[in-house]
């Protein structure tokens, strides 16, 4: 874990040295159409696991098949988590004679093919990062050696992953140029190149990575939030790098927080529906000591009433029972996975969040974000219902349809409430 904080102090001074251009005003909102970018994809948001928030570029395929194995003895395959993704640092630093990408052959000596054979026998599927510029992140902050980004080499690239049996790219910036045209003609060659190769790949895309933000603009600044990238990407990351903490000073870190991202999730641009998503980043449940589970649970719910993928980030090998069961709540679950339009602000200050599923019910998250408990009265004219109300968290009825709803938020927490 030190060593994998200290590598990511490192790419922090890259990500601060450059400021978002000003050109990005005279782009169109959707930046792809209205159509999902890969058809038959995702059609709820993908759940999953990956390796980078835990062991950052200490990965092989040892530590890769451990964690597929305790996804499914934890039973957390059962509850939805099915994508193994490989984050950076999988590869060779060049490429070989044919200008393919080819697996380390010390971190990963039986190859990719192998390792994609392993995890669908187990009924698992197989993510993969590279860069969309000219190297990839680890390559830019000079933690791991060489320039293997993708741009120039989609088709090739897209070809490789399909024979290795991949079925979700992860496809980062990583440049501190921040023209979103360039962006666009960037993740557009690899969704394309996806395509071309008829393999169904969730493809997952972050612009925001190299991209550097001043102080004052905030996390809604970077092109992640900025614009719609549904019909370029299966599912696009909303902020910079997710940090195991409730909160940042946000964009001065190139890090942001759990509820700096959330915040930022309220005003984002994109329209969230089947085949594009909008990706609040993989979850910090259950690694390091600093979030609360009060925190912890706050995350998972904010995840889920935006829709977002779920991606696991912690060692699955070590997880604790607590980390266990709340990465497996049935019902919070089920509200990320309803295919219903993403959760919208309704309150005053933008922690009052209500979604309508699409059984016709509604639900409504209250996150409280100071330390202090807080009691809080629903005004069910705003809700719009009249119903029955159940905790989701607990799947007890804590209301009779009518009846005022009264609820007390422990610091930190977030109640989760459907209203029949
Ligand atoms: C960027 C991404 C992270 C991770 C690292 C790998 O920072 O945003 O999610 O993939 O690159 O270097």
């Amino acid at each position: 874990m030190t060593t994998h904080r200290t590598r990511r102090a490192v790419s922090t001074a890259l990500m601060s040295a450059a400021v978002l251009s000003g050109c990005a005003t005279a782009l169109p909102h959707d930046l792809g159409g209205a159509e999902p970018a890969i058809a038959g994809v995702a059609t709820t948001p993908p759940m999953g696991w990956n390796s980078w928030n835990t062991f950052g570029c200490d990965i092989d395929e040892t530590t890769i098949r451990a964690q597929a194995d305790a996804l499914i003895s934890s039973g957390l395959a059962a509850a939805g988590y099915r994508y193994v993704v490989v984050d950076d640092c999988w590869y060779t630093p060049t490429r070989d004679a044919g200008g393919r990408l080819t697996a380390s052959s010390t971190r990963f000596p039986s190859g990719m093919a192998a390792l994609g054979a392993y995890l669908h026998a187990r009924g698992l599927a197989f993510g993969i990062y590279a860069g969309a510029s000219d190297r990839t992140c680890a390559q830019l902050s000079g933690t791991y050696p060489g320039a293997t980004g993708s741009r120039g080499h989609e088709t090739t690239d897209a070809a490789t992953f399909a024979s290795w049996g991949v079925d979700y790219v992860k496809y980062d910036w990583c440049s501190s140029e921040s023209d979103t045209n360039d962006q666009r003609r960037a993740f557009v060659a690899m969704r394309d190149a996806i395509r071309a190769t008829g393999r169904p790949m969730v493809y997952s895309i972050n612009p925001n990575s190299g991209i550097g933000l001043p102080a004052e603009a905030g996390a809604a600044a970077v092109p992640g939030a900025a614009y719609d990238w549904g019909g370029v990407a299966t599912m696009t990351r909303l902020t910079n790098d997710i940090t195991a903490q409730w909160s940042t000073a946000a964009g001065v870190a190139g890090y942001q927080g759990v509820l700096d991202i959330a915040a930022a999730s309220a005003s984002a641009s994109a329209e969230v529906r089947a085949g594009r998503w909008l990706d609040l980043d993989m979850l910090e449940i259950g690694v390091g000591t600093t979030l609360t589970e009060a925190q912890q649970r706050s995350h998972l719910a904010l995840w889920a009433m935006a829709g977002s993928p779920l991606i696991a980030g912690n060692d699955l090998t070590r997880m604790g029972s607590a980390t266990r069961s709340l990465l497996a709540s049935p019902g919070i679950l089920a509200v990320d996975q309803d295919p219903s339009a993403a959760a919208r602000a309704v309150s005053v200050d933008g922690w009052t969040r209500t979604r309508r599923m699409s059984d016709g019910s509604t639900v409504v998250s209250i996150t409280n974000p100071s330390a202090d408990a807080r009691t809080v009265v629903i005004d069910r004219t705003v809700i719009g219902t009249q119903g029955s109300v159940t905790d989701l968290w607990t799947g007890r009825q804590i209301a009779d349809a009518g009846a005022p709803v009264r609820v007390t938020v422990a610091g930190g927490d977030t109640a989760v409430m459907r209203f029949r």
